[in-house]
């Protein structure tokens, strides 16, 4: 199987700087868009600003007691960790790795093209 290669992007200067609400999830940009950060027992994990059912503002959910992120419209549960829908809907919430290199905060993206079909 090929290994995922992914372009990092810096999302903040510094942890301490992501604007977490009491919901314990920060809005900030990934290249000129919207996305989520969420905080559950210290881990990071980034994903998608609107809900993959109907648009609901990921940002304005909260994350449960298991750590999964639920969308305030209808109240479906995603695994911030893999975008899986665990209240069993279908639906697939677009995620992205989260790393701190020192104080800052970097998203992965996934690369895509011709080259990597090839594991280049
Ligand atoms: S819009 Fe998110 S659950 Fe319906």
């Amino acid at each position: 199987m090929t290994e995922k290669k992914y372009t990092w992007h810096k999302v903040a200067d510094y942890v301490s700087e992501l604007a977490f609400g009491d919901n314990q999830i920060a809005v900030v940009e990934l290249k000129g868009k919207k996305i989520c950060l969420g905080r559950y027992r210290e881990a990071l994990f980034a994903f998608a600003y609107k809900c993959p059912h109907a648009g609901g503002i990921m940002a304005d959910g909260y994350i449960d007691a298991l750590g999964q992120v639920v969308c305030p419209l209808h109240r479906y549960k995603f695994s911030m960790a893999n975008g899986r829908n665990t209240s069993g809907e279908g639906y697939y919430l677009k995620h992205w790795p989260v790393e701190i290199r020192g104080d800052a905060v970097y998203v992965g993206q996934e690369e895509s093209g011709f080259w990597n079909l090839f594991g280049a």
